[in-house]
């Protein structure tokens, strides 16, 4: 993998910070991750993308937390599990059901989008907003106009998929809570993002958490860290028979 320095340095840091933590491990079920875990094993690639997105969110501005560790990664790669995951695309109930089926609630679905306060994403997400939403030819209404005529330059109609934009025009680099102050005014990019608040479904359920998160960085802080925990709980592999510790994250070992 080609990393950057400043990558590995952070990711050396992250997993060394690991090694000297203190041993607790979390109380109650069976299989338990742990903070000790790599005082006698290896890092695996699970792990690593968990300590990576910790470390890249506080060196960025962001909150801070324990990440526990001693996922294993899968024996196997499943495409239809992967439709699970959230979509650009995916309105408020199916982003509301696809969190609620991992036990995931709203506050977890309104914290864990604030992860688009940084990064870029690919015009491709955002075409069916800016040319042809909903398959009417139209933008989408709940778009900004002068945000919507300012993307538009940056992703034209026929233009490149892969052109990379940043997801939080007003501080691309810097992990704060302008995500939600842009869906205030209705600036959020991609379809999920702004169905937190414009959807009809969001009144009296998500819209209030993207209020308070637009007024307390603070607030959205103490739920990012909360709810990165909470999901990186799910259902994680423990147990040796059922995973193992992958050589090359994107492969099963041996294929
Ligand atoms: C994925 O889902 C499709 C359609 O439901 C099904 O035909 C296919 O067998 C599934 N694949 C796996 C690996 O489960
Ligand atoms: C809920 O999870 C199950 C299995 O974990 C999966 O088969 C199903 O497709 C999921 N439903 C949604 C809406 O994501
Ligand atoms: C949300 O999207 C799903 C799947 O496309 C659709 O069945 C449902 O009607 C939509 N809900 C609303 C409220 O638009
Ligand atoms: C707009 O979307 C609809 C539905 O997905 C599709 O049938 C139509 O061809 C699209 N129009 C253009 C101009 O791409």
């Amino acid at each position: 993998m080609a990393a950057s320095p400043s990558f590995r340095s952070a990711a050396a840091a992250g997993v060394l910070l690991a090694m000297v933590v203190a041993a607790v491990c979390l109380p109650g079920a069976a299989a338990q991750l742990c903070e000790d875990y790599y005082d006698d094993t290896c890092p695996d690639a699970y792990d690593i993308l968990a300590i990576a997105a910790e470390i890249s969110v506080e060196l960025s501005g962001g909150p801070s937390w324990g990440v526990l560790l001693g996922r294993l990664d899968g024996k196997t790669s499943d495409f239809n599990g992967s439709l699970d995951l959230p979509a650009p695309t995916d309105n408020l109930t199916v982003l509301q059901q696809k969190f609620s089926n991992l036990s995931l609630n709203d506050v977890d679905l309104v914290a864990l989008s604030g992860g688009h306060t940084f990064g870029r994403v690919q015009c491709q997400f955002v075409t069916d907003r800016l040319y042809n939403f909903s398959g009417t030819n139209m933008p989408d209404p709940t778009l900004d106009s002068s945000y919507r005529a300012f993307l538009s330059q940056r992703c034209p109609r026929n233009g490149a998929p892969a052109s990379l934009n940043d997801l939080d025009p007003t501080t691309p680099d810097t992990f704060d809570k302008n995500y939600y102050t842009n869906i205030e005014v209705n600036r959020g990019f991609l379809n999920s993002d702004q169905e937190l608040k414009s959807s009809p479904q969001a009144q009296g359920t998500t819209a209030p958490i993207v209020d308070q998160f637009a007024g307390s960085q603070d607030a959205f802080f103490a739920s990012f860290a909360q709810s990165m925990i909470n999901m990186g709980n799910i259902r994680p592999v423990t147990d040796p028979s059922q995973g193992e510790v992958r050589t090359n994250c994107r492969r099963v070992n041996g294929s």
